[in-house]
């Protein structure tokens, strides 16, 4: 495989769990589990490629709609996820970040991500976001919140606003922007992920459910992406 065009920045909406566990007569949970069990793979193999940062959606602003049982069904998954893996995290030089609102998460599952976090924190391999409680629009509004409070402490010019100044108020500071979305199940939305960091991003849609996105899948999309022309508005 042509690996000399590696994108920097791939993020993933990790979806179509319930339609696996449908089409299998099973309980949605089932399809969660699965859908769990394929991320790790998906962590190495950006690892062993040289991706410098991977972006997993897990759970969105709006996903709290769901209910109560599914919301905590994913919750758990999470918190055993980071329990069974923070080591292996910290050992493979990947260094854990959430994009999201943690505060507003479950106290147990926030202990977890914190333990994960300081594991992790020193590690510089490869940045794995982690969107929990995640909304791309909610990003921006925290980050122009922030970028305010900043303008005011400083006395400075609203008409002098670089992006700089707004970028590292984002949940991806000094991140580079998304070059490769992938989405798999069928949907060719962005449901809210990353909107200001997916401006230039190249799309990558696929057919297949995400507890059967394997290893060989996400090459593919890889290699896709290698071949693509980047113009970036130019010509
Ligand atoms: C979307 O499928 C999936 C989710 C909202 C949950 C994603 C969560 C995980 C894969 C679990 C754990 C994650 C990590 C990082 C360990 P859907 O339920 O919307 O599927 P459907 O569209 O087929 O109903």
């Amino acid at each position: 495989m042509d690996t000399i065009n590696v994108p920097r920045h791939v993020a993933i909406i990790m979806d179509g769990n319930g339609r696996w566990a449908k089409k299998r007569k099973l309980p949605r949970s089932f399809g969660h589990k699965a859908g769990a069990s394929r991320v790790q793979e998906i962590i190495e193999t950006s690892g062993n490629m040289g991706i410098e940062v991977l972006s997993l959606y897990a759970f969105s602003t709006e996903n709290w709609k769901r209910p109560e049982k599914e919301v905590e069904n994913i919750m758990g998954l999470l918190r055993h996820y980071l329990k069974n893996n923070s080591n292996d995290l910290r050992d493979n030089g990947i260094r854990l970040n959430i994009l999201g609102k943690i505060e507003d998460l479950p106290l147990d599952l926030q202990e977890e991500l914190k333990i994960a976090l300081s594991k992790t924190e020193n590690n510089d391999k490869m940045i794995l976001n982690i969107a929990l409680n995640y909304g791309g629009q909610d990003e921006i509004l925290r980050a122009c919140q922030k970028t305010m409070e900043d303008f005011l402490q400083q006395g400075k010019d609203p008409s002098s606003l670089e992006a700089e100044d707004f970028e590292k108020n984002l949940d991806t500071q000094g991140q580079p922007m998304v070059d490769l979305l992938i989405r798999p199940s069928g949907e060719f939305r962005l449901s809210n992920f990353l909107l200001y960091q997916c401006a230039y991003a190249e799309f990558w849609f696929s057919d297949i459910l995400w507890p059967d996105f394997s290893k060989e899948e996400y090459l593919k999309a890889l290699e896709d992406f290698s071949k693509r022309q980047r113009r970036f508005g130019g010509i």
